[in-house]
């Protein structure tokens, strides 16, 4: 069934909780009812975008458009061989049922981005990563309509460029596909990552099963972010920036020319280039656990702004743009919101 509402909050469709209102607000289940709605041409001339369950959007006004979320949550093996199994699952699936799905089948590869907020069409557009994987690794394909015509096709995992949390669909597709669906292209004798944020350590003295990884990473996600139903927040607010190994030198000195001789982290990206851990600098600039009316920065993980209640989007996007300004002045490093501001 496809709905369509008037003047809707959208209090409960973005997980920072933000209590704007959109124009129209249209929820449909099958890949049919799109594609006629968008024949039908109830999109033409209107602002759209289409969501997940909003969990990297900040809305720092009302929306004077139409808002379109899936609730396709349809989930099957569409084909598989000796060593693989591909997995077809809608848009509105929440991306931890299919994970939640793929383990208990015994399919791997995806494991490590358990509990990570938002749905399966999200986790393409976004690119989603955690504990040293990245959606886009596991990606076969993008099913996906035409905005403007209603068109249905189909896109590989090298068409849609899956970069660090960025994919076609934050690009020059941003206004033309919206996702249907994504299949993912699992493992039946699984390869686990460890590598990544202590997990190895972690999983010491534990039977290695997909089971027990998604666990150890759900136990490191609760215990590092806030809770979902508790707290609003879009998860990491911005990305880890990308300098060059010179402005690294560069931090490093600012902090021996005060006197501290902490490490710097770092992860290396390329011969020239790492990426610096943006709720390190955050912290630096003594950001972590303050509080700016109902907003903030979460006290565990500095790279989190979380709304303590009734914070609005121009609160966050303010209490953002503050952080941006210190981290600036103190590195000269340019932080981006990872999260999309409308
Ligand atoms: N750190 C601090 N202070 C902080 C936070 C981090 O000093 O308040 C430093 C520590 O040195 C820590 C390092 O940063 O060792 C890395 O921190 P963490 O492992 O928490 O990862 P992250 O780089 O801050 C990224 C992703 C997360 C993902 C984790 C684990 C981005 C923007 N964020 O965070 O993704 O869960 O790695 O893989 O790349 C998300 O995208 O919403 C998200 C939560």
């Amino acid at each position: 069934m496809i709905t369509a509402k008037h003047n809707y909050s959208l209090k409960n469709n973005n997980t920072f909780r933000i209590d704007q209102t959109a124009k129209c607000f249209v929820e449909y289940e099958t890949e049919q009812e799109l594609v006629d709605y968008i024949r039908s041409g109830a999109l033409e001339g209107e602002k759209y975008i289409f969501i997940g369950e909003g969990s990297n959007l900040l809305f720092s006004q009302d929306f004077d458009g139409v808002v379109v979320r899936s609730l396709n949550k349809e989930i099957s093996v569409v084909c598989e061989n000796e060593k693989e199994v591909f997995v077809k699952a809608g848009a509105g699936l929440h991306f931890d049922d299919l994970i939640a799905y793929c383990v208990e089948k015994g399919f791997g590869g995806i494991e490590n981005l358990s509990l990570i907020p938002g749905t399966v069409g999200a986790s393409a557009v976004q690119n989603v990563g955690a504990y040293g994987v990245e959606a886009g690794d596991r990606i076969h394909t993008v099913r996906m309509v035409d905005v403007k015509s209603g068109e249905v096709v189909e896109a590989g995992k090298e068409e849609c460029e899956f970069g660090y949390r960025m994919s076609r669909f934050k690009k020059d597709w941003a206004d033309k596909y919206a996702v249907l669906s994504v299949t993912y292209r699992l493992d039946k004798n699984p390869e686990f990552v460890l590598s990544y944020g202590g997990l190895s350590k972690m999983m010491e003295g534990k039977e290695l099963s997909l089971q027990s990884v998604r666990d150890c990473v759900i136990a490191v996600r609760r215990d590092k972010l806030p809770a979902v139903e508790e707290y609003g927040s879009a998860g990491s607010f911005f990305k880890n920036p990308i300098v060059s190994k010179e402005k690294y030198e560069k931090v490093v000195k600012v902090l021996r020319n005060e006197n501290d001789e902490s490490a710097v982290p770092m992860y290396e990206v390329s011969e020239t280039e790492v990426k610096i851990p943006a709720g390190w600098l955050i912290e630096k600039c003594g950001w972590k656990g303050q509080k700016r009316g109902d907003v903030g920065v979460w006290h565990k993980q500095a790279l989190i702004l979380v709304n303590y209640g009734n914070g609005s989007g121009r609160d966050v996007q303010n209490l953002s743009k503050s952080i941006q300004e210190d981290v600036r002045n103190r590195f000269e490093i340019e932080l981006h919101p990872e999260v999309i501001v409308l």
